[in-house]
């Protein structure tokens, strides 16, 4: 850690060049990071980068809300609204850029010059963490959202494979509930009914999955493929037991580990979670990508990033720097994705040292597989295409008709459009 005090007694000298006064050069950097990782092996991650904040000299606080994404953003918007802006926040997608243009987050030029992120940040990360041509975000992963986790149990029992299209995963179903066995483990939550919609209209066809999801095209969501869409979604919610309501994401991995359900989809933080819990991938659970009907390598992407608000307080100040400085750290990446379950937003890292798990490399060589077939897309589900006004709107349809299998996939598609247009 003593590079990242040798930094900042350099940025001290740079300070007294500038004037700055001597109660800003003996500042002592301290951070108070807004974030939604408030529980089990989401809490333990981001753990880690308090402890090498501190081992580095600063002083850590976190303020964590759990309850996904939304919560985080609303609690955000209302600190920022008191007068409050908070020092650094965990912040994704498109709201990184409408953030940046209200002219209040910190600009992060300097040090990503002086580090060279520019020549190690993964590329498909850089748009989003450098919105109108400069830095303004610090990447701390790349997570995969198609991923599908398999009871190895289930499987050898059933003599199943792994289903890679929609129409080998229904059979695959079948079998299981023929068996009397649940099928799919599923948490209702919107963000988590998303989820799976996701990697739905992805697998099914990638080019509707950009219109409606990354362009927020209403002809799109009106389209007899998104009225398929949801259908393979009201087939797949019967495949689900009755305990859908109040379940954690956390119980529903339990139960594909533990030889209860056939199949969980989920992003890989479930891979953090079932290390955490001692669950060994290949003997309880396989993860492969969720179907697609177009034969290719499918790859879902999300990414966490950190965002930072200016502060008047120098000691927050220097606090950005450093925090800004440790999640760029290949120590940090390594010790921190490990732990989260994703992988490094740096792409200069060895997945095969350091404890990363089969599933983790996976991913990375799907992102590169995906890449080159031009099959990567962002996650709607989770923060990365649309604004959350719109992200929003479309949870609320998706998981109305997951609650409610009165709602045809005819009038859900209608409803997705017009709740999208209702907040154009
Ligand atoms: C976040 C992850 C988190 C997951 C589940 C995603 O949107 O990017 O960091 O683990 O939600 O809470």
């Amino acid at each position: 850690m003593e590079k990242y005090r040798t930094t900042i007694r350099i940025s001290a000298i740079a300070a007294l060049a500038l004037g700055t006064s001597t109660a800003a050069l003996n500042a002592q950097p301290r951070t108070n990071m807004l974030h939604q990782w408030a529980q089990g092996s989401e809490a333990a991650a981001i753990a880690t980068l308090g402890e090498m904040f501190e081992a580095a000299g600063g002083v850590w606080e976190q303020t964590a809300i759990s309850g996904h994404t939304s919560n985080t953003l609303a609690k955000l918007r209302s600190d920022v609204v008191s007068g409050n802006a908070p020092a650094a926040v965990q912040l994704k997608g498109p709201e990184i850029a409408e953030w940046d243009e209200t002219g209040r987050t910190a600009n992060l030029d300097d040090l990503a010059a002086a580090e060279g992120w520019d020549a190690v940040v993964a590329p498909e990360l850089i748009s989003v963490m450098k919105p109108n041509g400069h830095w303004v975000a610090a990447p701390m992963n790349i997570h995969r959202v198609n991923w599908l986790y398999s009871s190895k149990a289930i499987l050898d029992e059933l003599g199943l494979a792994v289903p890679t299209t929609w129409a080998e995963f229904n059979a695959a179903c079948e079998t299981v509930i023929a068996a009397g066995k649940t099928c799919i483990a599923h948490g209702a939550a919107d963000w988590s009914d998303a989820t799976t919609f996701d990697s739905v209209v992805y697998g099914m066809d990638i080019d509707l999955y950009r219109a409606a999801f990354q362009e927020a095209d209403t002809e799109a969501m009106r389209s007899q493929g998104m009225i398929d869409a949801f259908a393979q979604l009201r087939r797949m919610v019967g495949y689900m037991d009755d305990g859908i309501n109040g379940r954690s994401w956390e119980q529903s991995m339990t139960m594909t580990m533990e030889g209860e359900a056939a199949f969980f989809l989920m992003g890989d933080w479930t891979v953090a979670s079932a290390n955490l819990a001692g669950y060994v991938e290949g003997v309880d659970y396989l993860c492969n990508q969720t179907p697609v009907d177009w034969g290719g390598t499918g790859y879902i992407l999300n990414a966490d990033s950190v965002v930072f608000f200016q502060q008047s307080d120098p000691e927050y100040v220097e606090g950005q720097q450093l925090l800004a400085q440790i999640i760029m750290s290949p120590e940090f990446q390594v010790t921190f994705n490990v732990a989260k379950g994703s992988i490094p937003s740096r792409t200069d890292v060895d997945l095969s040292v350091g404890g990363f798990t089969q599933c983790q490399q996976d991913s990375l060589r799907d992102l590169k597989a995906s890449v080159a077939e031009g099959t990567l897309v962002r996650s709607m589900a989770h923060n990365m295409t649309v604004l959350q006004k719109y992200r929003g709107a479309m949870m609320e349809v998706i998981t109305e008709f997951v609650a409610d299998d009165s709602v045809t996939p005819e009038e859900a598609a209608e409803r997705l459009a017009e709740a999208v247009e209702a907040q154009m």
